[in-house]
């Protein structure tokens, strides 16, 4: 089943287009990685997948509903994380998470379970304030698993980690998919991409410029013997810096 149909997303911010006819369908426990540079449009495009934002052009189907008007019901089917990690500093970690069980009808039962998943047992009654930034990321990841999620719409979920974080986040990541949910994050670290996402998209300024599994990439980048790595690939189609 496709849990992502998108035609044509398009937005504006004002004059600035900061995204351009946005085709993507992504399946069932699919997990797919959107590569680009600063400004290329990436976050805009996720935070539309996310319901957060509303496109100025383009339709979005997700898992068979129309996204912009079926938005409440989608939130029990999607679990965001945004650029910033959007916690309550002043509440711990514990009351964080049971303030978003409120808001989308779970139990407080499943606060520990999270924690636990998520690594954060140990600093459940810290303030999120006074978490180091690796545990605010996990936090938010917390946040958007809660419900348990069909769809997980991640926006830089491993930049700032440490490498022991990071390995943590990719594990839980790769678990979810093997449990059928289907993930699309986005990062500017090649090494995430091609270790640990099916399908890789590209964008640069705006438009998805491709998308495919690696060697799908690769041969578009004309590489006929599987040798250039994805940075090759992705300088290729982006076009090298003059
Ligand atoms: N809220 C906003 N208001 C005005 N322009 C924005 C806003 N958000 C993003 N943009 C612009 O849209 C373009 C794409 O931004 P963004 O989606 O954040 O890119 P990325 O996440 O790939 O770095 C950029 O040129 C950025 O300046
Ligand atoms: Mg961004």
């Amino acid at each position: 089943m496709s849990v992502i149909v998108a035609d044509g997303l398009t937005h504006r911010f004002g004059r600035e287009l900061a995204l351009e006819g946005v085709d993507l369908v992504l399946d069932t426990a699919e997990h797919m990685a959107v590569l680009g540079d600063n400004g290329a449009g990436k976050t805009t495009l996720l935070r539309i997948l996310a319901t957060a934002l509303h496109p100025t052009a383009g339709t979005l189907q997700i898992a068979g509903l129309n996204a912009s008007r079926e938005k409440r019901r989608l939130r029990h089917y999607i679990g965001y994380v945004a650029h910033a990690p959007g916690l309550y500093p002043a509440l711990s970690a514990a009351e964080n998470l049971r303030f978003f069980c409120d808001l989308q009808g779970v139990p407080h039962a499943r606060v520990d379970e999270v924690l636990e998943i998520v690594g954060l047992h140990h600093v459940a009654d810290r303030r999120a304030s006074e978490l180091s930034r690796g545990m605010q990321q996990r936090l938010a990841l917390g946040r958007a698993i809660l419900h348990d999620p069909k769809l997980l719409i991640l926006d830089e979920p491993l930049t700032g980690l440490d490498a022991t974080v990071a390995r943590q986040v990719k594990d839980l990541l790769q678990q979810k998919v093997r449990d059928g949910a289907t993930v699309i994050l986005t990062t500017h670290i090649l090494e995430v991409a091609e270790r640990l996402a099916d399908r890789i998209g590209i964008i640069q300024a705006g438009r998805l410029r491709a998308e495919g599994t690696l060697a799908e990439l690769r041969t578009r980048a004309g590489d006929r013997d599987g040798r250039e790595t994805l940075e090759d690939v992705f300088l290729q189609l982006v076009g090298e810096p003059s």
